[in-house]
């Protein structure tokens, strides 16, 4: 069985250097955080594992997945390998198993004897709230029509022994369950689930339809079913036997808290909101378990979306334009397209596809296949000489975007998008030529013979 700690261990074997045990007491208020920023800015980003957290008990694990070498490892392929092979294995998806008994479950805690402070109170940035966070939660829950379940990472404030908030963004698959909960009148059933092995962090990103169960993709993804057990308080939602610690409870569809502020992945925090509370009726664990976080706004936090955001954004533009060529996310909130496009007007029809298909999508820029998406440079160059402002910058006053965005205005996320065609006209209205020398000429010219003469001394 694949698990958290089987890949500390495959980490500790094949990239020594990835692994820092730190054994002095550490506070988890601020202190585990600047450590991870201050590596991060001499241009490291190690998995770290903190023995001796202030308060707590548990060891905290924290940035698992903070590099691509990390990502490739889990999916024993190289680096520059990992897109297709997300690709390949997460359209291959493979049902999970059930199994009697997991370590998750060595320890049970019920109603009363749940008690969240045993956890390390992690706290991240200066303008953040008093309150702890658990910023590497998986949230399990089933759709209550359709009987599809749904894993999705989500914020969570702690705010009493038992009790948490949880963001849930406007447009993703959580909110749709839980909106079909709250029309019902009900409480929506979740399973919070934290410490895992990175293939099952990459499916719990995998995004796709509603329909499609992200257990199946990290099945794909491990080329093995995943090993599942059922939660002790409601059996119809099942947790991966191999996780470090789960939190079972309901999602109350009435009540709201205040939560926040926290800095987020964007580097920013937005201020405070009112979100839903998750009441905690059950916490199981592994009988020494390891504390699994993410420092927000680091490296990992990108390096973890980023192989699911490409892979849907490619498999739409894919779909959508014949000639792709190749995609890159430069940037937060920022797609670049390369295309060798048919007609003048499909840089608009994938635009305007791609801005309605995810909140995260606020700007795409369009190119011709010839540019290089993740070449800023090229792609600025694009956008300067083949865009006319006033007619290929398009602007959509009012779509669904994320409230994270530091200059989004209002607190439901709606956002103005932008979309920049910065390919050439296929029929200028000038003569417009590059400039080009004949390839024979080019090809002949040995530059050996244009040697610079040495100074006389
Ligand atoms: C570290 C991390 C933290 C995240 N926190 C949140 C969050 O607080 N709220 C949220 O709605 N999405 C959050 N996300 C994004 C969702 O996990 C992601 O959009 C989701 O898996 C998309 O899939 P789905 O809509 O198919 O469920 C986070 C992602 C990462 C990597």
């Amino acid at each position: 069985m694949s698990d958290l700690r089987t890949f500390i261990e495959t980490v500790r074997a094949k990239r020594r250097a990835d692994v820092v045990e730190v054994e002095r007491e550490v506070q988890p208020k601020y202190e585990t955080a600047a450590i991870v920023t201050k590596l991060e800015a001499r241009g490291r980003s190690p998995m770290l594992l903190f023995r001796n957290v202030a308060g707590a008990e548990p060891t905290l694990v924290t940035n698992v997945c903070g590099s691509m070498g990390r990502l490739a490892l889990a999916l024993g392929c190289s680096v520059g390998e990992v897109a297709k092979t997300y690709a390949e294995r997460a359209e291959t998806p493979m049902a999970p198993v059930s199994v009697a008994a997991g370590p998750c479950q060595e320890v049970v805690k019920q109603a009363e004897a749940v008690d969240l402070s045993i956890l390390p109170s992690m706290i991240y940035h200066l303008d953040d709230a008093d309150e702890p966070y658990l910023t590497a939660a998986i949230v399990l829950a089933r759709d209550p029509e359709t009987g599809k379940t749904n894993l999705s990472y989500h914020r969570m404030m702690i705010a009493g022994k038992n009790r948490t908030g949880i963001l849930m963004e406007k447009g993703k698959h959580l909110d749709g369950i839980f909106k079909k909960y709250v029309a019902r009148g009900e409480d929506m059933p979740v399973a919070v689930i934290l410490g895992v092995h990175p293939l099952v962090a990459l499916g719990t990103l995998y995004s796709g339809t509603a329909d499609d169960e992200e257990y199946d993709v990290i099945g794909g993804l491990m080329q093995e079913p995943l090993e599942v057990v059922p939660c002790v308080t409601h059996p119809d939602l099942s947790v991966p036997a191999g996780a470090e610690l789960v939190l079972e409870g309901t999602v109350s569809h009435a009540e709201r808290m205040r939560e926040g502020p926290f800095g987020e992945f964007t580097g920013y925090g937005t201020g405070v909101t009112q979100t839903p509370v998750f009441e905690v009726k059950a916490m199981t664990h592994r009988r020494d378990f390891l504390f699994q976080d993410i420092v927000s706004g680091r490296m990992e936090h990108m390096v973890l979306s980023l192989p699911a955001i490409e892979h849907r954004n490619r498999k739409l533009a894919r779909s959508l334009a014949k000639g792709f060529v190749e995609l890159a996310l430069p940037a937060p909130l920022t797609t670049v397209v390369a295309i060798d496009k048919t007609d003048d007007e499909e840089p608009l029809r994938l635009i305007e596809a791609m801005l309605r298909a995810d909140i995260y999508a606020k700007h795409v820029i369009v190119v011709d296949g010839d540019v290089d998406p993740s070449d800023l440079r090229q792609v600025l160059s694009a956008v300067a000489l083949q865009t006319q402002a006033d007619r290929k910058v398009h602007i959509f006053a009012d779509e669904q975007g994320t409230p994270l965005d530091p200059s989004c205005r209002s607190e439901d996320g709606r956002s103005a998008k932008m979309g920049i065609d910065a390919t050439r006209a296929l029929a200028p209205t000038r003569s417009v030529t590059p400039n080009r020398l004949p390839q024979e000429l080019l090809d002949s010219i040995d530059v050996k013979e244009f040697k610079a003469k040495r100074s006389q001394e």
